[in-house]
């Protein structure tokens, strides 16, 4: 009865996400392509007036529904001080250099954490219309059909992908594992956006992906896709997959060990 009523609420928690990406994915939708105002956060991470408007639109839809809820947006939108078991986590617009570019490749992302174990996650491409949703537990789906990761078990036939970090010294490193990838698997792709990364590893669309230095809006909603897609996260020792952890190392399972066997030299020491 317990794990009936939990499952209710999850899906609950799941209807409402999934209303809230689509709607900031409209704002997205709509800025797209014309002028914007670009501001930089460093030497090359930016941010637009797109991702603050689309995080605005979330976090009053968030503490309007659960003004009791933690809430961690990217540009700083932040929910209840109290102690509570729940925190959303969100990042308006994953992809903002190519947006910024008018490249159409980026998503809106928002996650459910409970006593900080992602459990419900919803990303939404708006230019594809692809909506994808994981719920802990009920699986995987997109637009509504079952996903399930690739059955590919052989390094050199995985479609990999990565990431590059806006922080140049922590790039030097990412080339290197980068370049042990290229010389052992068919390509490696780069997306710029983390969300639809694991989303693509759960559609099987994509094998494997690594990133370092990523934050938890990244990828806090994609790791629910993801497992309930069957899957496998971890940190870049093989330990256990925490969103606050600036690291994640996801396959569809099969690839785990050699992907980790390539990373692991390279990263011991350095999993921050
Ligand atoms: C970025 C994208 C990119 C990843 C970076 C992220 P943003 O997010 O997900 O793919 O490589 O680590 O910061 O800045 O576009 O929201
Ligand atoms: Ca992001
Ligand atoms: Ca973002």
């Amino acid at each position: 009865m317990d794990r009936e009523r939990g499952g209710d609420e999850l899906a609950e928690y799941a209807e409402f996400a999934s209303e809230a990406v689509r709607a900031a994915g409209a704002i997205l939708r709509e800025r797209f392509g014309r002028p914007h105002d670009v501001r930089f956060k460093g030497t090359v991470d930016l941010v637009t007036e797109a991702d603050r408007a689309a995080e605005a639109l979330i976090a009053e839809l968030i503490r309007e529904r659960y003004p009791g809820h933690h809430l961690l947006g990217e540009e700083g939108a932040r929910g209840a001080e109290a102690p509570s078991p729940f925190r959303w986590v969100v990042d308006p617009l994953d992809g903002t250099t190519n947006f910024a570019h008018n490249l159409p490749h980026f998503a809106v992302s928002i996650g459910l954490e409970r006593q900080g174990e992602p459990v419900v996650g919803a990303v939404y491409d708006p230019l594809r219309d692809e909506l994808f949703l994981g719920i802990r537990g009920g699986g995987a789906t997109l637009n509504g059909a079952r996903l399930r990761v690739s059955a590919t078990d052989d390094l050199l036939r995985s479609l990999l992908v990565t990431g590059f970090s806006y922080d140049f010294a922590r790039r030097e490193l990412q080339a290197d594992v980068w370049r042990q990838f290229l010389l052992r698997v068919q390509a490696v792709r780069q997306t710029g956006s983390a969300a639809l990364n694991l989303c693509y590893v759960a559609a099987g669309r994509l094998d494997g992906y690594w990133e370092r230095g990523i934050a938890p809006w990244d990828v806090s909603a994609g790791a629910v896709v993801l497992r309930e897609a069957g899957g496998t996260l971890t940190d870049f020792a093989g330990g256990p997959f925490r969103s606050d952890d600036r690291v994640v190392l996801a396959s569809n399972g099969h690839l785990h060990e050699a992907m980790l066997g390539l990373i692991e030299p390279f990263e011991r020491g350095f999993l921050a």
